[in-house]
């Protein structure tokens, strides 16, 4: 059984970014700079744009967060998208989900320009993607991608099932894994919460993509031998034995579903690691976009 170690795949993908901005930067350029906005103080987004600004940093990419407090207007977080969008030397940036309940999302999401949208959210690149031309790609499923072409998982003619249907994991993941190209070609099918006898599906996938945000879901006799298990979820499960007083899992209950694989992401060290490499090669994607518009 092999562990698909996301944590040492992310590294590599590190490795090659900052390499290419140590060269960007010997040629005499400006170093790539990617920006969040932060609304409220929601423990995980906190914990999300520390690590995303923390990763920038690790690979010589400039970062900015852009902080307000819950109460800030939807206006004017519109004219904080504006001012984003105008300014050239921002390369992208990402609104952090999610938002407080005053705002509408999709509002938000659409003033983003296209060009600069390295989460891959807005409508134009969710079409893109949909018909299979060059967009930003989530960087969820694009982490998860990377994993499956990096640990050299073969997909063509396999079925792949996909748990969840969220339009940031499950909705794109499907498209991806369908596409016509030597890293996809699987057959997909996507499960939610109304499919009917899901463990006869689940048992048929040759890879299973678990993105349904219930911890420990994937039980051992919902897979069959040798398959390949991603696991997208991590949950925080109380815990007095340990120091911190948690523990973390997944979707999937590893101890029981590991055995039964020939390959399987771990929790956390699996998929997560990935996300952060994903919006980092989707902030160089927007740089080089920017550069050669100029
Ligand atoms: N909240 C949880 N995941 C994400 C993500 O990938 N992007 C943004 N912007 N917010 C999130």
């Amino acid at each position: 059984m092999q562990i698909i170690d996301g944590k040492a795949i992310s590294a590599d993908i590190k490795k090659e970014i900052a390499a290419e901005v140590a060269g960007l930067i010997d040629k005499g350029q400006r170093a790539p700079h990617m920006a969040a906005i932060l609304v409220g103080h929601d423990g995980a987004s906190e914990t999300y744009v520390a690590s995303k600004e923390k990763n920038c940093h690790s690979v010589g990419i400039t970062s900015s967060v852009y902080r307000y407090e819950e109460n800030i207007s939807e206006q004017a977080l519109l004219e904080v998208i504006s001012f984003l969008n105008q300014d050239e030397e921002v390369d992208g940036f990402i609104v952090q989900l999610p938002l407080p309940k005053h705002m509408e999302v999709d509002k938000i999401i659409a003033a983003i320009n296209p060009d600069k949208d390295i989460d891959g959210f807005h409508p134009m690149n969710m079409g893109r993607l949909v018909l299979g031309e060059d967009t930003f790609i989530p960087a969820t499923p694009y982490g998860i991608m990377e994993l499956l072409q990096r640990s050299g998982i073969e997909t063509a003619g396999k079925n792949c099932v996909v748990l969840g249907r969220s339009n940031i994991v499950g909705t794109p993941m499907s498209l991806l894994m369908s596409r016509n190209n030597s890293h996809a070609n699987a057959t997909v099918t996507l499960c939610h919460s109304k499919t009917r006898n899901l463990a006869d599906i689940t048992r048929q996938a040759d890879i299973l993509i678990a993105a349904i945000g219930k911890p420990e879901f994937v039980k051992a006799d919902m897979v069959k031998d040798g398959v390949v298990v991603v696991d997208v979820g991590i949950h925080r499960i109380e815990d007095p034995s340990k120091k911190n007083g948690f523990h973390l899992c997944g979707d999937v209950d590893y101890a029981g579903v590991a055995p039964k694989c020939s390959a399987i992401t771990p929790v956390p060290g699996g998929v997560g690691p990935m996300t952060i490499a994903a919006l980092l090669m989707n902030t160089m994607k927007a740089y080089r976009k920017n550069m050669t518009k100029k």
